[in-house]
């Protein structure tokens, strides 16, 4: 298969990278730089044969145009896009900036969006495709913190649905996948003072793009939380007691 992922310079990106090429696929990274750790990562992935990579920002048009370009040039054609890449922006709003807002928009929404627009109809012209939209469970959720992020993340899954619905006949696939705080092996190294055993691991995400890329059933406009079991127990339950909540009230008029 011939894997187009934005994002591959660390975090979640790289490893679908190196486990996509690791498996004989062909991959063609898009993110501003390369991947970089362990030294020489960059070095064994090109010597594969399998990674080709351009360098360029996913909120740039004319990058956007030419990492396809390079692309299909370096593997022939797409049959899969996952688009990772994203800004991270936990400031309160008192103090994020009119730049920073748009940034966050523009690469965890617009970007994505952009890329399925000018993948498409290289995907129709194949014959199908499948497309992963990361989203994250801040699209579900919200905080204080996330008037930045969570908003664009919530678009994310909802333009995943549309773009399903749209691309229905067209044997093209369109996922988005919401997970918690996880832990990669980069996260691991930058960040060794947290618990990591308590987070989910990103190996539990790499099986649910490996089950929607390979899987033999047609899933379509489907959004995947990935939640822990406990912490999906007590989503459920803070829901469910919203919803009761509710009922209580209005009988209570
Ligand atoms: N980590 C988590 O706990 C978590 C939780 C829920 C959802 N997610 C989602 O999962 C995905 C992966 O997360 P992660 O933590 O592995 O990401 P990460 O470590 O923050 O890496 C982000 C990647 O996006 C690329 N990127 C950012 N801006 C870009 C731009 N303008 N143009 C091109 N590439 C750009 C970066 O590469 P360059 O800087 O080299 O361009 C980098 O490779 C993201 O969509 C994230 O929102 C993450």
């Amino acid at each position: 298969m011939n894997i187009f992922i934005t994002g591959v310079s660390r975090g979640l990106g790289k490893e679908l990278a190196v486990h996509y090429t690791e498996l004989g696929h062909k991959v063609f990274g898009f993110s501003r730089s390369l991947p970089e750790h362990p030294d020489g990562i960059a070095e064994i992935l090109f010597a594969s044969g399998n990674f080709g990579h351009y360098a360029g920002s996913v909120n740039n048009d004319a990058d956007i145009y030419a990492a396809v370009g390079e692309a299909v040039k370096f593997m022939g054609s797409i049959d899969a896009l996952i688009n990772n890449a994203a800004y991270k922006n936990f400031k309160m709003p008192d103090e994020i900036t009119a730049e920073e807002y748009k940034e966050s928009v523009q690469t965890n929404l617009t970007a994505p969006i952009l890329i399925c627009n000018k993948i498409i109809p290289l995907l129709i012209k194949n014959g199908g495709g499948k497309i992963i939209n990361l989203s994250s469970n801040a699209g579900m959720v919200s905080y204080a913190g996330g008037t930045a992020y969570c908003p664009p993340k919530a678009g994310l899954i909802n333009y995943s649905r549309c773009l399903a619905k749209f691309l229905k006949d067209k044997n093209i696939s369109v996922n988005a996948i919401s997970p918690p705080t996880f832990s990669t092996g980069d996260y691991r190294r930058t960040n060794p003072e947290i618990n990591h055993g308590r987070l989910l691991q990103s190996e539990k995400i790499i099986r649910l793009t490996d089950y929607l890329l390979f899987g033999k059933k047609f899933i379509t406009g489907k959004n995947f939380p990935v939640f822990r079991f406990k912490t999906w127990l007590k989503y459920y339950y803070y829901k469910q007691f919203e919803l009761f909540e509710y009922l209580f009230q209005s009988r209570l008029k």
